[in-house]
């Protein structure tokens, strides 16, 4: 059987994708952002997993205005990443895993989650940039993905309570797969931030630390929250946490915390990271 050996958690700001591209790791508005990654690094070598699934929203490049699903699973061979409009490079095709894909379609259409399924799909900078981060000197992503996209980008949108039990029936879902693999959770997007309207650069560092610290012990805390709440303590985007809500969800039974960073702006972004040991 499958095995789920933790989740990452991270922001996905596409300014990141030019920062990789120019090398400005050590750049002074930079470094502190990159400093949170190598902790990461040597716990991924500990633990190798086999699989990733990247819980993401898309931003309009694969789904636009006019067909937006509330939630979709990629079931493709490989995931081609595309100019999203940012003009940041795009990353070599990342590889599928359609056994898992359909494994876990079946399971959560059988647990009553209505998704879209992809058998074509394009990934955009929320898919490919955490992943970059996460295996920064490989050509290309060393580890085939399964993509999950959760509409954060267009009303009406899943609760954080629909989001919970969706990750918690994903975590189900690959635990029940029936291959000996390591599996790693990724969920992106956030922290707070909004980038548009009179209230573009706001950002709620006490809140995002709370989400942060909540994750570990008490996953379900951010679920007393409705979507319009959050957006009024996380700033229009800042709903993107729903990502990071899902991954951990998909977590079974008790986790710790590997490591976690937390820096003031990436863009006008609070950005953050949050790897989490399933601790079985
Ligand atoms: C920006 C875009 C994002 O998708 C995000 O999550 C944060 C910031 C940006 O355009 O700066
Ligand atoms: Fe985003």
């Amino acid at each position: 059987m499958a095995r789920i050996v933790g989740a990452i958690n991270t922001s996905h700001v596409p300014a990141i994708g030019r920062a990789i591209a120019a090398n400005l790791q050590d750049d002074p508005y930079w470094k502190p952002f990159f400093d949170g990654f190598p902790p990461v690094h040597a716990w991924l070598d500990k633990v190798r997993p086999d699989v990733v699934v990247v819980l993401y929203n898309d931003h309009g490049l694969n789904f636009f205005l006019d067909k937006m699903p509330t939630f979709a699973v990629g079931a493709a061979p490989e995931y081609h990443n595309a100019d999203e409009g940012w003009g940041i490079p795009t990353l070599p095709p990342f590889k599928g895993v359609p056994g898992l894909s359909w494994h876990v379609i079946n399971e959560l259409v059988a647990r009553e989650f209505d998704l879209t399924t992809c058998q074509e799909m394009l990934v955009d900078h929320a898919f490919s940039l955490p992943l970059k981060l996460l295996w920064p000197d490989a050509p290309s992503c060393p580890v085939p993905t399964v993509p999950v996209c959760i509409n954060t980008v267009q009303y009406p949108l899943p609760s954080a309570r629909r989001c919970y039990k969706l990750g918690k029936a994903l975590g189900e879902a690959i635990a029940s797969w029936d291959e000996d693999k390591r599996v790693l959770i990724v969920g992106t997007g956030g922290l707070s931030h909004q980038l548009d309207g009179e209230r573009a650069g706001f950002v709620n560092p006490a809140f995002d630390k709370a989400f942060m610290d909540s994750l570990i012990d008490n996953p379900e805390w951010v679920t007393q929250y409705s979507n319009e709440e959050i957006v009024e303590k996380t700033g229009t985007q800042g709903i993107e946490l729903l990502m990071w809500l899902a991954a951990r969800a998909a977590l079974p039974g008790k986790v710790s915390r590997v490591h976690s960073n937390y820096h003031i702006p990436i863009s006008n972004t609070a950005s953050g990271l949050l790897a989490m040991a399933c601790e079985n």
